[in-house]
């Protein structure tokens, strides 16, 4: 039996008559999900900064609840993620018959691409988009179209120059991953008033809660008198729960009961609903969170801007995005690397067409100092 692969995937194969199974058109050539480093050789406890999670940890509200999960994991969970949905509807004053719940925002991206997407459709982004969107839309054999993102952030104009009448769905990540720059709301609603109404606007707001700009707005308001517009949220990141994989879209109801359609009916976890309710409820560690990155995300620009780094920005997420810049002889790569070695984990950017970038999460104070004096020890030598 032949053990190569097909020499181009994207070519007509006869799936039917080969010797074993193919893969659908364009499968092979998706790259796949690459996570943030989280081990480095011969360190114990490393510090991971290279997936933007919650530097302090997660509610303990949230862990409390998280914990009496365990009497009940013989149980499927409620399939409308009911409690979670009344309590988001409550806090946000929403609609809880428009919201969609999912293993993390992540599937309810996939779930928007699979409704859809037809072969030959197209997705639009961001050059600098968040993966997730792209591995989704590809696997439905859609086309994917990235705009350009002059200095690192979304240009509206650059999206609907992008847009044709293919183009079924147009993915915004406000603040964006890896850059971390946003774009303020009446950006935003320009785009959506110059879309086809046949185009869903997805405005992903995974970070929306760091970006303290008053003109910064998720969009949610706005959604509620739309037909095409989707907001999608997580507790991954401010809520400290991407272990427990969960977030939230608030969609027009017609999105909604189509995504239903083809939803995995138990996608969210007994201990998940319950640990984000308690989550959403604790004010406390919110503010703690929210504070941390007020905090240190300007201290960690001025600094690593003092090392002649050059930090795309300003940030308005968790983390920042580190450029170095030919002139100091430095590259990505070997920083990361030197601060590997020391423990300290960051996100090298290949896959997102960075490659002298890294992406550092903001931490705790103690770790925010030994990343910047690290960084001036790989600097200096
Ligand atoms: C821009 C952006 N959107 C969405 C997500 C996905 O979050 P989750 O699937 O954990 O809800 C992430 C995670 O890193 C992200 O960076």
């Amino acid at each position: 039996m032949s053990q190569s692969s097909p020499k181009t995937p994207g070519a007509v194969i006869d799936r039917a008559s080969a010797d074993r199974p193919v893969p659908k058109a364009g499968i092979l050539e998706i790259h796949a999900y690459v996570p943030g480093k989280a081990s480095a050789p011969g360190i114990d406890k490393p510090v991971k900064l290279s997936a933007n999670e919650n530097a302090l940890g997660s509610s303990p509200k949230a862990r409390a609840a998280y914990a009496e999960a365990v009497d009940r994991l013989q149980v499927y969970p409620d399939p409308r993620t009911s409690i979670v949905r009344t309590a988001i509807a409550q806090h946000y004053r929403l609609e809880p018959e428009r919201l969609i719940f999912g293993c993390g925002s992540d599937e309810i991206f996939a779930l928007l691409n699979q409704t859809y997407l037809e072969p030959g459709d197209n997705i639009v982004q961001g050059e600098f988009a968040f993966a997730a969107f792209a591995i989704g839309a590809r696997a439905c054999q859609a086309e994917v179209r990235s705009a350009k993102e002059p200095g690192h952030r979304i240009d509206v104009d650059e999206l609907l120059s992008c847009v044709d009448e293919r183009t079924r769905l147009v993915f915004l990540a406000n603040p964006g991953n890896p850059t971390g720059t946003w774009i303020p709301f009446s950006e935003v609603r320009r785009l959506h008033e110059a879309l086809p109404p046949s185009v869903v606007l997805v405005l992903d707001g995974a970070y929306a809660e760091f970006c303290l700009d008053p003109s910064f707005d998720d969009g949610l308001e706005y959604a509620r008198a739309q037909e095409n517009v989707v907001v999608t949220h997580t507790f991954s990141k401010l809520y400290g729960l991407a272990g427990l994989r969960i977030g939230w879209a608030y969609a027009p109801l017609a999105i909604t009961e189509a995504v239903d359609r083809i939803r995995l009916p138990f996608n969210t976890t007994v201990p998940a609903q319950l640990a984000a309710v308690a989550a959403l409820d604790d004010v406390e560690f919110r503010d703690a969170s929210i504070e941390l990155v007020e905090r240190w995300r300007p201290w960690l620009t001025q600094q690593l801007g003092g090392l002649g780094l050059e930090v795309v920005g300003p940030s308005a997420a968790n983390f920042v995005l580190i450029g170095f810049p030919d002139r100091s002889g430095k590259t990505a790569g070997d920083a990361e690397a030197f601060l590997s070695a020391r423990g300290l984990l960051l996100r090298t950017l290949y896959n997102y067409g960075l490659p002298n970038h890294l992406r550092l999460t903001i931490g705790l104070e103690e770790q925010n100092r030994a990343v910047v004096e690290a960084l001036a020890e790989f600097m200096r030598s």
